[in-house]
């Protein structure tokens, strides 16, 4: 006898667990999450939310709540390098499309806006909605161990505030326990890349309390870049100033020796790096916390084993450069909780949930190698600075007068900086990292087009398709008020849908005989007006032909006109749902 039972055990409540918890309890699933801790994140950690999590939050009603607690764009996007917030300014790039040419891209790319939402903000969000739509929520609760056999896996956990031990028997397991998961060495997930566990290259947090409002509101960003002596030890060769709330509540991160003992930071030398950062020891400064963490370059070739399935860190561990962490982490569980609820209910064969692993482990290794790679990036600044491999105070005085010399060689040197401070789009302005996601699978029906081909530079544009495998192109509609309304906000929902245009009715007829709730979206009708024709200009496909999108808003199969007859179409269109979810 077990004592509990449930459909979805979900280890972990950081953004993977508590999406999936979400996820799961929105779609009428059973679920338990189960975390270690008293309470959720307690410092600020992952912040920059991209439109394609944005849009996650909106599908699941939670977009406002998320608005209303995070930091809005025009606060996020004058990333600056300098020698300390007051001292020298060595440059700024315009960031997460905030520049004028970016801001028209990614707002063609998406109804949302990319926001600044740290983790403990996120966090109680994800988890206290989930356990409002009847997800059971079990805090100091610590996963032991689990066994699966045919029918399902038992999970072994700690109570923690009793001490002691109990067993819950579930369906499937989803291991969402961050970078040290238990869950994924229980089962056994292989994890590349960087060899060892001690990470490439230390670095601290530390979470203070100042108003800085004199050294940045003019110049409003969430990351403040800082050149100076000793930060080479980090990796980056740059301190961080981050905003967590504008303009009084910082996360510094600053770099150790990982070959080295773990450094013990008492509270003054804290508010030393601090103060030496801002380069204003008269700021008073209130240091709330400091943490060590390791950077990383491991993702797993593979997310699951039978039952159990692994998401977030658990399965992809990387640096915060591109702002990737929890944004993936999210869109691992949006990918997941729509196929285990599909299978929960009998609507698809459990080999649906192959199509995860398959989907989302190449989106794991591309961001980890990304963000890494953004890391190495910084270096070309340092070369046009006569910086590079780190600089005492001299050295950097003496490469800023070098680069702004009005001289013929400064003039060199100047390009060569702005050059390197451009580069750094690939970090901060990645628009296709962030939203060109392509799934090949089982789950996705190839239409026999010719393979994709990238007009722009497929890291740092968006573009957008309705070829299957591809998220649906959002392109803005007007509903029966006058209102506009998202392509996106049509789908979801937990729900496939079939999306045509007015003279497409054949495919209503069909998507009511699949045997599977699916909703019909016809563009053009009362409620979808195309007013701007904007769905005209995108949709690939002729006004009566269809595409079937997924609960997850990505594209299973499209038709580019109807067939002859309903009967046709009513066919073809449940032989493709009926291969997307292996029935
Ligand atoms: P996450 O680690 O957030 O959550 C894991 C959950 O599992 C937690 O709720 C934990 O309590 C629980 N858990 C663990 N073991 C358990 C067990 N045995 N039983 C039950 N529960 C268990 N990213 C970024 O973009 N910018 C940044 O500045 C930083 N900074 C940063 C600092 C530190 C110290 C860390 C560890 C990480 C970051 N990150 C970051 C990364 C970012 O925070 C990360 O990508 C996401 O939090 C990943 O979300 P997950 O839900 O996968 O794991």
């Amino acid at each position: 006898m077990h004592d509990c039972e449930t459909d979805v055990l979900v280890v972990g409540a950081g953004p993977a667990g508590g999406s999936a918890a979400l996820l799961l309890a929105t779609y009428g699933v059973r679920a338990l999450l189960v975390n270690k801790y008293g309470w959720l994140a307690n410092t600020p950690r992952a912040h920059i939310t991209n439109q394609r999590t944005m849009e996650v939050l909106r599908d699941l009603g939670v977009e406002d709540e998320a608005l209303a607690v995070g930091s809005p764009p025009e606060l996020m996007g004058d990333t600056v390098f300098c020698t300390a917030l007051a001292g020298a300014e060595i440059g700024r790039i315009r960031s997460w499309g905030t520049g004028e040419r970016s801001a028209t891209e990614y707002g063609a790319a998406s109804p949302c806006t990319m926001i600044d939402l740290p983790q403990t903000y996120l966090e109680p969000i994800l988890v206290t909605r989930a356990a409002a739509r009847g997800a059971k929520v079990r805090m100091d609760t610590e996963f032991l161990d689990l066994q699966q056999d045919a029918d399902g896996v038992t999970a072994r956990l700690r109570d923690r505030v009793r001490g002691d031990e109990f067993t819950v028997r579930a369906r499937y397991v989803i291991g969402a326990d961050g970078a040290r998961s238990r869950v994924a060495e229980q089962i056994g997930l292989p994890i590349d890349g960087q060899a060892g566990k001690a990470g490439k290259a230390g670095s601290m947090n530390i979470v203070f309390n100042a108003d800085l409002s004199r050294f940045v509101a003019h110049r409003p960003s969430v990351l403040y870049w800082v050149l100076r002596p000793g930060a080479h030890l980090g990796g980056i060769g740059m301190g961080l100033v981050r905003m967590v709330r504008s303009w009084n509540e910082w996360l510094l991160t600053w770099g150790y020796d990982i070959d080295g003992p773990p450094p013990e930071l008492t509270g003054e030398q804290a508010r030393q790096i601090v103060h030496d950062l801002i380069g204003d020891p008269s700021v008073p400064v209130e240091i709330t916390s400091t943490s060590l963490w390791t950077v990383n370059h491991n993702y797993a070739a593979q997310y699951s084993v039978g039952r159990v399935f692994c998401a977030g860190d658990a399965v992809h561990r990387h640096p915060p450069s591109n702002g990737l962490g929890s944004n993936t982490s999210i869109q691992d569980s949006y990918n997941l909780a729509w196929k285990l609820a599909m299978v929960l209910e009998g609507h698809a064969d459990p080999a649906l949930l192959d199509t995860y692993s398959a989907e989302r482990a190449p989106v794991g290794k591309q961001i980890v190698d990304r963000a890494n790679l953004s890391r190495d990036q910084f270096g070309p600044i340092f070369e046009a600075l006569g910086v590079a491999g780190g600089a005492n105070d001299e050295g950097i005085e003496r490469g800023l007068a070098a680069c702004w010399a009005d001289d013929a060689e400064g003039g060199k040197r100047r390009r060569a900086l702005h050059e390197a401070i451009q580069l750094k789009n690939y970090e901060f302005n990645a628009h296709g990292v962030e939203l060109n996601q392509r799934y090949r699978s089982a789950a996705v029906l190839d239409d026999g087009s010719p393979e994709e081909v990238w007009e722009q530079d497929a890291d740092l544009h968006h573009q957008p398709t309705t070829r299957p495998g591809a998220k649906l192109p959002h392109a803005w509609l007007v509903d029966a008020e006058g209102h506009r309304i998202s392509t996106l906000d049509l789908v979801g929902g937990g729900e496939f849908s079939v999306v045509t245009g007015l003279s497409g009715q054949v495919w209503q007829q069909a998507a009511a005989g699949c045997g599977v709730p699916v909703r019909t979206v016809v563009i053009g009708a009362e409620g979808a007006r195309d007013a701007y024709g904007d769905w005209h200009r995108l949709s690939e496909v002729d006004e009566d032909g269809c595409l079937l999108v997924r609960p997850d808003g990505y594209i299973a199969w499209r038709r580019a006109t109807s067939p002859d007859t309903p009967e046709a179409a009513a066919e073809e269109l449940r032989t493709a749902l009926r291969a997307v979810l292996h029935r």
